[in-house]
């Protein structure tokens, strides 16, 4: 990066305030595909792009000390795609972990994983859980990939766990609650996303967090994830910042 690049990030540092950081952020890294096409690359090209621009945002969200960062790796919808883009996309996790895994065990990084993991390919279930047994004891920034992840398929899954035990009578229909609900998800002991980034210009969610994204922030750009850089995500964070976040009230007047 040039130096008038690192002035304007450290610019932008000193305008963060730690007290209002969001503890959990989620992003959408779209892109990669247009980005490759306007290169006049394959669209693999650009996922391995996509790859360099996740490593910077997630030492730089670590370095701000950002509770948690939920990442849309791969959708229960992204099946459709050519079968040669589904495999690299399956190979992906190997591949960046074996440079990866290293420095976020040094960083004290814990990694997760969400979404319908048993129906990965092998290579892609074996990389995961090397990485979740290798960061299982860290305290750090916990790191959540989603993989094979769909919100409406989460909630249904919520739903029918939570059928089950009125079923077997441990639960009451009465019992259950927002709080009760929450519990069953994935991201069951997470904090709500406070703050949602989608690059690419796109504007929608995408089956992505359905629930878990209420009341959380969201931060669209035009600019596709391979060119998304520390610069943007720092952006992100003081747009959050200058909110009001209101959750259905009113503030003081
Ligand atoms: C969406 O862009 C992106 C994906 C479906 C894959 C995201 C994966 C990465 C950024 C690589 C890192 C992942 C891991 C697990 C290490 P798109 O292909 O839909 O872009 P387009 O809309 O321009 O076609």
């Amino acid at each position: 990066m040039n130096r008038d690049g690192q002035k304007r990030e450290s610019e932008l540092i000193k305008l963060i305030s730690a007290e209002k950081l969001p503890r959990h952020v989620a992003i959408i890294m779209d892109g990669n595909g247009r980005w490759a096409r306007k290169q006049g690359l394959p669209r693999i090209a650009g996922h391995r792009e996509g790859m360099n621009t996740l490593k910077e945002i997630i030492t730089c969200a670590n370095e701000l000390g950002i509770n948690v960062v939920t990442l849309y790796a791969f959708s229960t919808e992204n099946w459709k795609r050519p079968s040669w883009e589904v495999e690299f996309l399956m190979r992906l996790p190997e591949e960046y972990l074996k440079t990866e895994l290293q420095p976020l065990i040094e960083k004290n990084i814990v990694i997760r994983a969400m979404g319908d993991l048993e129906q990965l390919p092998a290579v892609t279930k074996r990389a995961i859980k090397n990485a979740l047994q290798a960061t299982k004891d860290n305290t750090g920034m916990i790191l959540n990939f989603a993989l094979n992840y769909g919100g409406r398929n989460e909630i249904l899954n919520a739903v029918k766990k939570i059928a089950e035990r009125v079923q077997e009578g441990a639960l009451k229909p009465e019992e259950i609650s927002e709080d009760l609900f929450t519990r069953y998800l994935y991201t069951g002991d997470l904090p709500d996303p406070d703050l949602l980034i989608r690059p690419s210009g796109e504007l929608r969610i995408s089956n992505f967090l359905l629930w878990q994204l209420a009341y959380t922030e969201l931060w669209f750009t035009r600019t596709l994830w391979p060119d998304f850089n520390k610069e943007h995500f720092l952006k992100a964070i003081l747009d959050y910042q200058e909110r009001e976040r209101r959750f259905g009230g009113i503030n003081k007047i």
